[in-house]
């Protein structure tokens, strides 16, 4: 293990592995409050999808739709993304986004728009990308509702650190933080997955549902 500088590393695969289109650029240049994913990990994504043969795609966090985009251009043909969001204006931005897509944008509470496409399932991948003191209320919910071999994906899992630290992380909740262990402890269940967490800069954790 070296000590080069993570930026340098993360420069040289993203030119490689996970140029950005105009549309992806525009999506990220020019966004304040940028919380999206990084390409890295979007064209892990698109890498997962394909290796589940994912037609079916559950988005929970669409933010300005970033994620969904990498998302989207990995999708087959029929294939079909449910993506939601609960914010209103980020609801409505990351609508414009998508016009044109094979993507449908359920605006609400996740838990809501969840029970809502409950008959579209079973799905292929479940992306984890909302609020992270409800990850492990997403988790009973894509336990259920995605089919054996299928992929639950969760964002942000070291929780700003939150996670393997004890002591308190500013702007995270002592709730968050069990929940968010809740949900890796839960994934790295070797009986029920095959997973992993990687340590990309937010953290990803990767599950195989082997039941
Ligand atoms: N997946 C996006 C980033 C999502 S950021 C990308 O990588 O491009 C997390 C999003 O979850 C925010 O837009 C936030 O408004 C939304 N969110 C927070 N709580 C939510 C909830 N209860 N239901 C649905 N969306 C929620
Ligand atoms: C935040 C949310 C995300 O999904 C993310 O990837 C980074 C930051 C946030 O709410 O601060
Ligand atoms: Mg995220």
């Amino acid at each position: 293990m070296t000590d080069a500088p993570f930026k340098d590393r993360m420069d040289y695969i993203r030119r490689l592995f996970a140029p950005e289109d105009a549309t992806l650029r525009a999506l990220r240049e020019g966004v304040a409050d940028n919380i999206s994913i990084y390409p890295e990990e979007g064209r892990l994504l698109q890498l997962l999808m394909r290796l589940c043969d994912a037609r079916k795609v559950v988005e929970i966090g669409t933010f300005n739709g970033y994620s969904t985009h990498w998302l989207a251009q990995a999708l087959p043909e029929g294939g079909h993304i449910w993506t939601l969001e609960k914010d209103a204006a980020r609801a409505g931005q990351a609508r414009r986004h998508l016009q044109g897509l094979p993507v449908t944008l359920i605006e609400g509470d996740a838990m809501h728009g969840l029970s809502q496409i409950e008959a579209a399932g079973p799905f292929d991948l479940v992306f984890v990308d909302a609020d992270k003191l409800n990850y492990a209320h997403y988790l009973d919910w894509a336990e259920i509702h995605v089919r054996k071999g299928g992929l639950i994906v969760g964002d942000n899992t070291f929780l700003f650190d939150a996670v393997w630290r004890d002591d308190p992380v500013e702007r995270v909740r002592e709730t968050a933080r069990q929940s968010m262990r809740d949900f890796n402890l839960r994934l790295s269940d070797a009986r029920k997955y095959t997973s992993i967490m990687l340590p990309t800069a937010e953290g990803m954790t990767i599950a195989l549902k082997n039941f």
